[in-house]
């Protein structure tokens, strides 16, 4: 769908929207999600949390935002957590350089490209200022995108916004080894909010300065990364694999990315199988998704191989994971900055573990489903929108709609809303407008199913159940509705069905 029908959609029906939106001149890059948009958001991470972290044994941690400055000088931010800018010596506008010379290329630029390679590049492709199209662009330089904050009455503890949620899981890792009792491999995850001073955020949730990051880190000994039993469940299961050597999306067998070393061992290819099966089963088409090798220039500094999992979007490929093989670069700094000793030893060998980590944004995520999700069709001379969203992503499973107000049907209505509450199916209940238009509200936001109680309800204790996609109605009593929508809700019977 268009960027700007998700804009507008979201704003109609108040998914998010900038945050501080009523006072002029308010930072961009910072997003408020409202009621609907919170609980669409809430459950993207729930069913990260079910279908992976809970499935694998992973456990789980809650780290504080902000970190002391030691963290991220022995992480490696501070010196390397770098964008390129260049200033427009005419308007004097802030650019990404990196950015402003690919959309003249059209061509990716390495992230690790020195100054004076991107000075060059400028010159060379005559790139020009975005915003006044003059040619004064001054020199590139690097800024380093850690957002600061003073601790303490007198300021000095100089601290900073983590910028990317595994630095807690990294700071953690011996304390949660010791208290977890689980030998390696050991998976630790964390869902929580990222910041960063991104110079030019843009595309709503797709580039933030405050972004939601559900990351999971998998540390474990590195000569076993072939010795994982698990493998066996995944091991003709196809990845879609976009390779360096030859820039196409092939369909490989988790056997033969081990086999043919594509990648580093069958941990890797166990994961990267698990990952693309939990975006299959949130509702994206396989043919969508790919994981794009990333060259050596183009992978963050503590990555040694990296998986980009991406999902093809109206606005193109879009970035959702980054899948970093981060090797032992995080507890070997960590170790060294806080003189703790962060090695394991495990049947008599003393290592320090490797980590594999699926780092995945909430946010682009909430916007790649919205994106999949949308749909317009026309029936009849209507024209009506409507979220396809997975049941369980969705933000109510069910709406409940009166007729009418009079004749005892909206006290029976309301009855019913209690009853499906107490049950503890995420329920709405509307009573306002025309049946028409509550249809259309509910459809937009992704509800799957509206009960409608109605004269005959009164009579006979049925009611009509109707299905958001093929908008198909069954008359069902009112006693079979519990399991019924918990059959709905588990994808374990459809409406065509009953
Ligand atoms: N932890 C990896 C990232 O934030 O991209």
């Amino acid at each position: 769908m268009p960027k700007e029908e998700i804009i507008n959609l979201a704003l109609r029906r108040g998914l998010f929207y900038p945050a501080a939106e009523i006072y002029p001149n308010s930072p961009s890059g910072f997003w408020d999600f409202g009621p609907d948009g919170e609980t669409i958001r809430r459950k993207i991470v729930e069913f990260w949390r079910n279908e992976l972290v809970e499935k694998e044994h992973f456990v789980e941690i809650y780290g504080a935002q902000i970190l002391p400055e030691a963290v991220f000088k022995a992480s490696g931010h501070l010196d390397s957590f770098n964008d390129p800018i260049v200033q427009c010596n005419k308007c004097k506008s802030l650019n990404r350089a990196d950015k402003i010379i690919a959309d003249v290329t059209k061509g990716i630029v390495p992230e690790s490209m020195s100054t004076p390679e991107l000075d060059s590049l400028i010159k060379k492709h005559n790139v020009k200022c975005p915003k006044c199209k003059s040619d004064q662009l001054d020199k590139v330089k690097t800024f380093n995108m850690m957002m600061k904050v003073n601790i303490g009455a007198t300021g000095d503890l100089t601290s900073y916004l983590r910028p990317e949620t595994c630095q807690s899981i990294f700071l953690d890792f011996a304390r949660v080894y010791k208290t977890s009792r689980q030998t390696l491999p050991l998976g630790i995850a964390q869902a929580g909010a990222s910041f960063r001073n991104e110079i030019a955020p843009r595309n709503t949730l797709l580039r933030e300065r405050e972004l939601g990051q559900m990351e999971i880190e998998i540390f474990f000994d590195p000569d076993k990364i072939n010795d994982f039993e698990k493998f066996d469940d995944v091991k003709d299961y196809k990845l879609n694999l976009m390779l360096l050597k030859d820039g196409k999306v092939s369909k490989v067998k988790c056997s033969d990315a081990v086999k043919k070393k594509i990648v580093s061992g069958k941990l890797v290819a166990y994961y990267l199988a698990r990952v693309q099966q939990l975006y299959e089963r949130y509702g994206i088409p396989t043919e969508k998704i790919r994981f794009r090798e990333l060259d050596d220039d183009e992978r963050a500094f503590y990555a040694k191989e990296t998986w980009d999992f991406e999902i093809e979007t109206d606005l193109g490929w879009i970035e959702l994971i980054a899948n970093n093989y981060r090797t032992d670069y995080d507890l070997k700094g960590h170790s060294a900055g806080s003189k703790q000793d962060l090695s394991v030893v495990e049947n008599g060998k003393k290592f320090m573990p490797h980590v594999f980590e699926i780092s995945a944004g909430i946010d682009r995520t909430f916007y790649v489903l919205l994106d999949n999700a949308f749909k317009k069709e026309k029936r009849g001379p209507e024209e009506r929108s409507f979220l396809d969203l997975n049941p369980r992503i969705a933000p109510y499973l069910v709406a409940v709609f009166p007729l009418v107000k009079k004749d005892g049907i909206k006290e029976k209505a309301e009855e019913l809303y209690q009853l499906l509450n107490s049950y503890e199916f995420d329920s709405y209940y509307d009573e306002k407008g025309s049946i028409g238009k509550r249809y259309a509200r509910v459809d937009e936001i992704g509800v799957p199913y509206v009960i409608t109680v109605d004269y005959d309800t009164m009579k006979d204790g049925t009611v009509t159940l109707r299905e958001r996609n093929s908008m198909e109605q069954k008359r069902v009593k009112i006693d079979t509705l519990p399991e019924l929508l918990w059959k709905l809700h588990l994808g374990k019977t459809t409406i065509k069905e009953i």
